[in-house]
């Protein structure tokens, strides 16, 4: 039998960092040590069930914090990380940008700084198998206009304040690489949906909404185009490239699925009129609503908002055969059922919070969300 390897996952409790501690844990090839500091966006629910397993350990905890990711490296010797914590909302950017600079700047600093002193003890061969995977964004290459896509090579050109913290914590595992010679790799994924998605980010705002009769928020014209990947290919993807990547290299990552953010929520809706119909909801049926589309509203845009995202994914299918499995009707399908299923998951997430801090924060999405009661 193979001995597993131990590897530090970040962010493990956000919404690909469940997905993704899931699929190392269930390849039987791998100890997780989850590092995250529960913030607003993590559910204790989401790996609640692998507490006690012997392959888990969670250590709650800020990736800010220098002595303690040193003392985790020491303590567990792992074979390398996966980052994956980061303040990932693009209109709480807008709003609290210091946040984004702490975390996914100086964070990514800090645990840059710890793996590359750890990385310096390390025997060779141990060193021949140590990777820094850092996950981040096709946002930090900026807005596509109709046509072209991003890949590898697009210069990167950030908008918002999220985009830009993550393109300088690129730049930083970059030069990490090109300086000290510390074993990175880069992925830059297009926009995930599916389960354990913090219910703030479109899809999931949109089915929960719908289901309990709220205004479904579309910004501006609603012709935005954003390019879905189903979570468990990111997560697929991720793992290949740590396993077999490049030292030092980049890879775009992204399923081929470009959607207008008004066609996605008409296919949301339709997936809903299908399965859960509001006439069959009790808190609906007095509404008298023929299809959950009625609820759709198109409010003030997001400044900034970046027109199209796209992305070719050639290089990664051609170097180390990742494909996309996940068809985008089925997985959206899939997701609609996961958010329709998991109610106590869903309680914990939404607690409220999330439009009381629209109202005391964010003035233009508040005016939103006026108009579109
Ligand atoms: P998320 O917001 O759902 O989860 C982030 C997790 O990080 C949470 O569990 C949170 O508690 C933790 N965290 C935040 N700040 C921390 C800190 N200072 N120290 C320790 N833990 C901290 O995010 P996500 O959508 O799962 O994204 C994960 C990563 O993937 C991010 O780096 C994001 O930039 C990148 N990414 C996301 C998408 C997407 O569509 N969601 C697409 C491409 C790349
Ligand atoms: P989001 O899930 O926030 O991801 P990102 O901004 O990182 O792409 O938003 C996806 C798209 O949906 C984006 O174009 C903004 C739009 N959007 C809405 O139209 N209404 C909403 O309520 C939200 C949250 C997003």
């Amino acid at each position: 039998m193979v001995e597993k390897k131990t590897v530090i996952v970040t962010g493990g409790n956000g919404f690909i960092g469940t997905n993704m501690v899931r699929l190392l844990i269930n390849s039987k090839a791998y100890r997780v040590v989850n590092l995250d500091a529960l913030t607003y966006a993590a559910n204790a629910l989401s790996l609640a069930d692998l507490e006690g397993s012997q392959d888990y350990v969670f250590v709650k905890g800020n990736i800010t914090d220098s002595e303690l990711v040193s003392s985790l490296f020491d303590q567990y010797q792992p074979a390398g990380i996966f980052h994956l914590a980061a303040e990932s909302h693009v209109d709480r950017s807008i709003v609290s940008p210091e946040d984004f600079m702490q975390t996914n700047v100086v964070g990514t600093y800090r645990l840059l700084e710890a793996a590359r002193a750890y990385y310096v003890t390390l025997a060779e061969e141990k060193k021949q198998e140590f990777r820094f995977l850092h996950v981040s964004t096709d946002e930090v290459f900026g807005s596509l206009g109709a046509d072209g896509y991003f890949t590898e090579e697009t210069p990167y050109a950030p908008n918002s304040p999220y985009a830009a913290s993550k393109a300088a914590s690129d730049h930083f595992v970059r030069a990490y690489h090109h300086t000290y010679g510390l074993p990175t790799i880069i992925t830059n994924c297009s926009n995930n949906y599916g389960p354990y998605q913090f219910p703030e980010k479109m899809i999931p705002l949109m089915i929960l909404n719908a289901l309990s009769g709220k205004p479904l928020p579309v910004y501006g014209d609603g012709s935005n185009v954003r390019d879905w990947i189903y979570v468990e290919d990111h997560c697929k993807a991720v793992k290949l490239a740590f396993e077999k990547g490049t030292v030092g290299g980049e890879y775009a990552i992204g399923a081929n699925n470009e959607q207008k953010n008004v066609n996605l929520v008409n296919k949301i809706c339709s997936i809903l009129d299908d399965i859960a119909p509001p006439i069959e909801v009790p808190q609906l049926r007095e509404r008298g609503l023929k299809s959950y589309t009625e609820l759709i509203q198109f409010v003030t845009d997001r400044p900034g908002h970046d027109r199209r995202y796209a992305i070719d994914s050639a290089r990664i299918t051609r170097e180390l055969g990742w494909q996309a499995e996940v068809g985008f009707e089925a997985g959206l399908r899939q997701t609609v059922d996961w958010y329709l299923s998991n109610p106590k998951w869903v309680d914990q997430a939404s607690g409220g919070s999330y439009s009381e801090w629209i109202e005391k924060n964010y003035a233009w999405r508040a005016d939103a969300q006026r108009e579109s009661k």
